[in-house]
């Protein structure tokens, strides 16, 4: 480890797919690094990917920070998201009680006047464009073929990305799962699996959640080595893994720490 340092800030934004929101986040906390005001600027995603707040608090912790300063950036902001995002980072401090570190959750970048100049900026810059019909995107007429036709699959997949089961770490285990479908020869690719990733499913406790189609049986609370074991014995050997499955209204036992 470094030096300790005192302040170092997380830029917290929502994910979505693809890279581009990681990106933008990356190049928003290198503009804040350039300020030299902070040693270290980190970014977490919300939901739909990583790193997910709790992650960036434990490299805070690990680059020896006095105090995480989380600054929420996505606009709009979701007040209710913002309060909730408050108790990951409590339920994080709780599960490390060796731990100094204070977490100071900021205002959203929304609520900040200084967005005024910026937003002045941004559509006058759009002032000096032109009509879109002046450069069209290729094949604007119509939308892609594909996107009139059900992909054909037998096995469907639902990987929840939303806020909770990506504070949960929800990551790790989509990363296990593809390489699990791969190694079990149920790729997208040769028509087997559709995976799709999801908003909240609703049981945000129970997370991270998974649900396979057509067999209707909802996973939860999974970890990197149950979802092999869902991929082996459910998907390949059609066996329900009963240990990791939830039940319409049967709460899921214990609470996680995150
Ligand atoms: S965020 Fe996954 S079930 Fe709510």
């Amino acid at each position: 480890m470094d030096a300790p340092i005192d302040d170092v800030v997380i830029l917290l934004g929502r994910g979505n797919h693809g890279p581009a929101p990681r990106r933008q986040l990356e190049r928003m906390a290198a503009l804040l690094q350039a300020s030299e005001r902070y040693p270290l600027v980190l970014i977490a995603l919300i939901d739909q990917g990583e790193p997910s707040l709790p992650q960036a608090l434990d490299a805070c912790a690990a680059a020896g920070a006095a105090r995480a300063l989380v600054v929420p950036v996505s606009i709009p902001g979701e007040t209710r998201l913002r309060a909730w995002m408050a108790s990951v980072a409590r339920r994080w401090q709780a599960a490390h009680p060796g731990s100094t570190m204070e977490v100071v959750l900021g205002e959203g970048l929304v609520e900040q006047p200084a967005l005024a100049p910026a937003l002045l900026a941004t559509a006058q810059a759009a002032e000096a464009g032109t009509d879109v019909r002046s450069a069209p995107p290729e094949g604007w007429e119509h939308d892609p073929v594909n996107w009139s036709v059900l992909p054909p699959h037998q096995l469907h997949l639902l990987t929840c990305r939303g806020p909770r089961c990506t504070a949960l770490d929800a990551s790790d285990c989509w990363t296990q799962l593809r390489a699990s479908l791969a190694e079990h020869g149920l790729r997208e690719d040769n028509a087997r699996t559709l995976v799709a990733a999801t908003g909240c499913l609703y049981p945000c406790s129970c997370g991270p959640v998974l649900v396979v189609y057509p067999a209707g049986v909802w996973y939860g609370r999974l970890t990197p080595a149950a979802i092999k074991r869902i991929v082996a014995e459910h998907l390949v050997g059609g066996r329900i893994v009963e240990e990791h499955r939830i039940t319409p209204g049967v709460p899921c036992a214990g609470q996680h720490s995150s």
